[in-house]
């Protein structure tokens, strides 16, 4: 396919707003407040951001540029940027897989976001007790038909944007909603401020207290910094391989992590103070945004319209990265296969569905895969699924994706792209930062955790 015939963005500020619409969701809003309550809190955070900052921010520039220079799916990109089959593409089908599996699980969590807009719509949060809002968190989670029918809805909505084309449809919601969300979130901030537990909330957060930190604490700050920027499965590189020539690759890879670097300490900011003011414990799990928003909002004046606001953006930020889940499986089959856009999405969409049912009866007590089976570990499915793809998947992906940037692709090629159309990628000394990271830094610091993890370290006498 010609390169004109595969599309491109449609301004250069519609990659930004696609790929912060990919990287900013769940990720940020649900999943970071809630593993850095379970971790402790500080070290947590700062580990977090040296790995954003060393290997994601790295990582995030290497996919966009080999989806610019292939102009093809994650599958494709490897074999045409080597001239022929090679077994580097194995790095593709682990990213097709990896976002498989994680919109399973993912389509769930989003789905309660869709039913806290209806709860809060029909009055059903409004001037309840932390108490009682945590118990109503409880029932969803726990609750098989609220799961699968939003679980449903979700994957509906996601393969309905997507069979349309992402440009249209992305391109315009995340223009609206990236502000939109932001704005709200600092007026949140502010309001988060006032309250009495925010001192110590911001001693949680930035404070080092290493107490509660494990080696499998390292890793999961490591797999979050891959899942919260999108990277190891190709979603950065699809969305790269729609930008032209004069786009700034490194430019747009440092303004995608700082908007979602910003968004996750913000909302971490948010709802620790509501957590300390309420008396709850910051290691309340998966439900913290679930349970503390609401507290905030049954002591604002206008709570209920605060209440539908906030739940439609985090269902939206959901959408913006679910699209680019999807994408990654849906593009694999469109450019390689040679499907239509059309069965491409039905197939794919229908597939992660039926694999996300398991995930919808987690909290419940399906015979099956009801809270108390445990599939890895203490883990039951959802939590598998979750641990499975963010802490080795990506990671591993994210290995494969360095080394082929780093390594495999030739000298002159490598250079010349990474300063194309970029003032900062055209300074020596920052393309051979990014390179060294990525050849050395990077595949070392990914291995280490994972030996650490696996307890290879303690063996040797290393590690803990
Ligand atoms: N980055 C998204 C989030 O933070 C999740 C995601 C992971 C999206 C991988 C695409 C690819 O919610």
């Amino acid at each position: 396919m010609s390169d004109e015939g595969r599309g491109q963005w449609g301004s250069r500020i519609s990659f930004v707003l696609a790929a912060a619409g990919s990287a900013v969701g769940l990720g940020n809003l649900w999943k970071f407040p809630y593993i850095t309550g379970m971790n402790g809190g500080g070290a947590f955070v700062l580990i977090y951001l040296v790995c954003i900052l060393l290997v994601g921010l790295p990582i995030m520039i290497g996919e966009v540029l080999l989806g610019r220079m292939s102009r093809s799916s994650v599958v494709g990109t490897f074999s045409k940027l080597s001239d022929g089959p090679t077994p580097w593409s194995g790095i593709g089908w682990i990213g097709v897989a990896a976002g498989v599996v994680i919109l399973s699980y993912y389509s769930v969590v989003a789905g309660w976001s869709l039913h806290y807009v209806w709860l809060a719509i029909s009055g059903g949060l409004a001037e309840q007790t932390p108490e009682a809002l945590g118990q109503l968190f409880g029932e969803t989670y726990a609750d098989p038909a609220i799961n699968l029918r939003y679980h449903t809805l979700f994957m509906i909505f996601t393969a309905l944007i997507v069979v349309g084309g992402i440009q249209k449809g992305v391109e315009r919601a995340a223009r609206v909603m990236m502000p939109l969300l932001l704005v709200m979130l600092a007026a949140m901030l502010a309001y988060a401020t006032t309250l009495d537990g925010f001192g110590r909330a911001f001693d949680f957060v930035f404070g080092f207290h290493t107490d509660a930190l494990t080696g499998a604490g390292v890793l999961e700050a490591l797999g979050h910094s891959f899942f919260t920027l999108s990277l190891g499965m190709g979603a950065m590189l699809t969305y790269g391989s729609y930008l032209s020539r004069q786009d700034d690759v490194v430019a747009a890879s440092l303004a995608t992590t700082f908007l979602d670097t910003l968004v996750a300490l913000m909302a971490c900011l948010v709802l620790f103070p509501i957590t300390f003011s309420a008396g709850m414990e910051p290691a309340g799990g998966p439900g913290l945004v679930f349970v503390n928003m609401p507290i905030a909002f049954s002591g604002l004046p206008g709570g209920q319209v605060w209440a539908v606001l906030f739940f439609l953006l985090l269902f939206f930020a959901a959408l913006t990265s679910a699209i680019s889940l999807l994408e990654v499986a849906a593009a694999y089959f469109i450019d390689e296969r040679g499907w239509s856009r059309k069965k491409a999405v039905a197939v794919t969409a229908t597939t992660i569905f039926a694999l996300g049912i398991p995930s919808a009866l987690s909290g419940g007590d399906s015979p099956i895969f009801g809270a108390e089976i445990h599939w890895i570990g203490e883990r039951n499915w959802f939590d598998s699924f979750d641990y499975l793809a963010s802490n080795w998947m990506l990671p591993l992906g994210g290995l494969g994706i360095a080394a082929f940037a780093a390594w495999r692709l030739g000298d002159r090629a490598r250079h010349v792209a990474f300063a194309e159309g970029s003032r900062l990628g055209a300074i020596p000394a920052i393309y051979l930062a990014w390179l060294q990271l990525l050849r050395y830094l990077v595949p070392v610091a990914i291995v280490l955790v994972m030996l650490n993890a696996i307890g290879v370290l303690k063996k040797l006498g290393l590690g803990e």
